[in-house]
């Protein structure tokens, strides 16, 4: 099984991320997962990742807070989307598993060091700023890294909190422009491809009817996490982004891309946090990234219904 450390802000599409995740143990190890400040402020987001391993019966992943604010800028987020809680929709309880006490960041840094180089992939879920500040600390593990799969930016599809930008890219242009910079192996699950993974009212009715605990949380998220998409741009459904990265780890060949060169935008106030692709290799500037533009969409909602009946 391939070994993750999930950094993420969740967020019911992180939930489903994770939920994927665990309930893959042939495929995936997960070493722990950071929480970070993105979607809702750190202390919900790290309480949320408890509440998420608690409903999956996890308890035994440690679960850490990183950083509480972007590296050099005030931090947006998106209750307008995932609701007060950020994990709005289901009722679940509060979590008992407790937080470890490490800072995410340094559980980052240890994990890469000590784990032979080349076996840790790193999945980012939201804005970049711990993976950033683990790169700024520990210059020497960027190289160790087997791959980032992130979620973020966007191309076709521009943006999702300006018309420019996606929000995880964002929210922390800085820490986006120094992981692309990084050097490490990436590959980046845009809008262009989550907005194809929609849980669609007949996908919804799948869930619901796993008779699960599971499977009755997450029709009950994506049901609130459809609204918004749905009232802003008629959406068919609630995409689910981070979940595209979790997938990925089980089943590549259901994605499809390019290996482009991807740079951030951190200066114009216009286009602030805009993923500029080279998807047309107009530039000569070196590929940085794997780009990702198609999913086979049947294919991945197969896999997450399979998955999840398993937890
Ligand atoms: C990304 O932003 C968050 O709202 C979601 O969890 C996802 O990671 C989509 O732009
Ligand atoms: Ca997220």
């Amino acid at each position: 099984a391939r070994k993750i450390i999930i950094d993420t802000d969740p967020g019911q599409d992180d939930a489903v991320a994770i939920l994927l995740a665990l309930a893959s143990p042939e495929e995936i190890d997960v070493l722990g997962i950071t929480a970070v400040a993105g979607n809702v402020p750190l202390p919900l987001t790290q309480k949320n990742a408890r509440i998420v391993c608690e409903l999956a019966g996890k308890t035994d992943v440690p679960v850490f807070a990183g950083c509480d604010v972007p590296l050099s800028r005030k931090l947006v987020t998106a209750e307008h989307v995932h609701g007060k809680t950020g994990l709005d929709g289901p009722t679940l309880p509060d979590p008992t598993m407790e937080l470890q006490t490490k800072h995410g960041v340094d559980f980052i840094i240890e994990t890469l060091r000590t784990e032979p180089a080349g076996t840790v992939t790193l999945c980012p879920l939201g804005p970049l700023t711990n993976i950033a500040c683990a790169f700024e600390k520990a210059p020497d593990i960027a190289e160790r890294v087997q791959e980032i799969i992130l979620m973020g930016g966007a191309y076709f599809e521009v943006g999702n909190i300006t018309p420019a930008a996606e929000f995880n890219i964002y929210v922390d242009p800085e820490a986006a422009d120094i992981v692309f910079k990084s050097g490490a192996p990436i590959v980046v699950m845009p809008l262009d491809v989550t907005h194809k993974a929609l849980v669609t009212k007949p996908r919804n009715d799948t869930f619901r009817t796993l008779g699960t605990k599971v499977g009755l949380a997450v029709a009950e998220m994506t049901d609130f996490f459809e609204r918004f998409d749905k009232d802003k741009y008629g959406s068919a459904g609630a995409p689910l982004h981070d979940p595209c990265v979790t997938a990925y780890l089980i089943r590549p060949d259901l994605f499809t891309g390019r290996h482009i060169n991807v740079e951030i935008e951190t200066q114009s106030e216009l286009t602030l946090g805009m993923t500029v692709a080279d998807w047309w290799g107009v530039t000569d500037r070196a590929p940085n990234a794997l780009f990702i533009g198609d999913v086979d969409s049947d294919g991945f909602f197969d896999l997450l219904t399979e998955r999840l009946a398993r937890l």
